[in-house]
């Protein structure tokens, strides 16, 4: 018998990462990358000593009441955590972490790819051209929105907001910014900081989702919302797709009220409604803002470091219950 611990990863991980979980413990991996369900997962758990999850396994107040007694801790492979009934794991004394920090330039980076989409029509070019529909450069034809000069307005100011911030200045654009506080002038950057986001929205030309996703985001940009925004406006959302309110974005892109949309996340995910999908004003991409091999290495490895500094007596450095 081992005596490693043994620790239960849900999901299929990049080589390096199972290279350094097989090394240091006895795991349970999951090659065929099959979702558990909460049964599937608590039945697993038996075994386990610890676990390492994804957002695609629901933490609620049932399952963390049912896991076994032993298993005291929980890396999620993820910066959001809103799949943790946080009280239900501080009342029961289970650790959870997460990963920030490794994934805030890719992330970053993917606002910035749906936002520069969304604004030259690429998934509309991109399909008339391989459709064989292009007859030539035309003057008039297939115009989009520039970027330089234009306004940011940046929802949730963490450091995902400001890795896009920066990214945004680098394109020349003017930066607001929507936050729970105001940010010091160093990490602020020049950007303008509005505690009332309703003064904000009528200047953005663009908007950034950022913000994690709560009770108190849940549905933040809807219908009253996008109203205050400048016609044509274009709205990006890298963070969780509750955040925006789908069906009242659907409406206003469809309307004409927003020019486009460059989303990454989604309500139901994996479902996509097929109004979203038939609308070439939209750039859609399936969930992919850390999918990078660079990152997805750096957060298994963040969860290894936790789950390590559990089994060492030491406090995990991302915990989060
Ligand atoms: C995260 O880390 O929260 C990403 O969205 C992956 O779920």
């Amino acid at each position: 018998m081992s005596s490693k611990p043994r620790v239960l990863v849900t999901r299929l991980l990049p080589p390096d990462v199972e290279a350094r979980l097989r090394r240091d413990y006895d795991v349970d991996l999951n090659p065929t990358d099959e979702l558990y369900d909460s049964e599937t997962l608590l039945s697993k758990a038996q075994n386990a000593d610890a676990l390492l999850i994804l957002p695609s396994e629901q933490m609620s107040a049932d399952v963390i009441n049912r896991l076994p007694e032993r298993v005291k801790m929980v890396a999620t492979f993820s910066v959001g955590f809103e799949h943790i009934d946080r009280a239900a794991a501080k009342a029961r004394g289970v650790i959870f972490s997460n990963t920030p920090d490794v994934l805030n330039d890719c992330t970053a980076d993917m606002a910035m790819m749906l936002l520069l989409a969304a604004a030259r029509r690429a998934h509309a070019c991109d399909q008339i051209l391989r459709s064989g529909g292009w007859t030539g450069m035309a003057p008039t034809w297939m115009l989009g929105s520039k970027v330089s000069g234009a306004h940011l307005g940046i929802v949730g100011m963490g450091r995902i907001g400001q890795a896009m911030a920066k990214r945004a200045r680098g394109f020349d654009m003017q930066v607001h910014y929507h936050n729970r506080s105001r940010l010091p002038a160093d990490l602020e950057r020049g950007s303008v900081f509005h505690e009332d986001a309703s003064e904000m929205l009528p200047l953005c030309h663009f908007i950034s989702m950022h913000c994690p996703l709560s009770p108190e985001t849940r549905h933040w940009l809807n219908a009253e919302r996008i109203a205050l925004l400048p016609d044509g406006a274009i709205v990006v959302n890298t963070a969780r797709g509750p955040v925006i309110d789908e069906a009242a974005l659907i409406h206003a892109l469809k309307s004409g009220k927003l020019g486009g949309a460059g989303l990454d996340v989604f309500e139901r995910e994996p479902q996509v409604p097929p109004e979203l999908v038939e609308l070439d004003n939209v750039f859609l991409m399936p969930h992919m803002g850390s999918a990078t091999l660079e990152t997805r290495n750096a957060m298994g490895f963040r969860c290894c470091d936790n789950i390590d500094a559990y089994f060492a007596g030491r406090e995990p450095p991302d915990r989060i219950t």
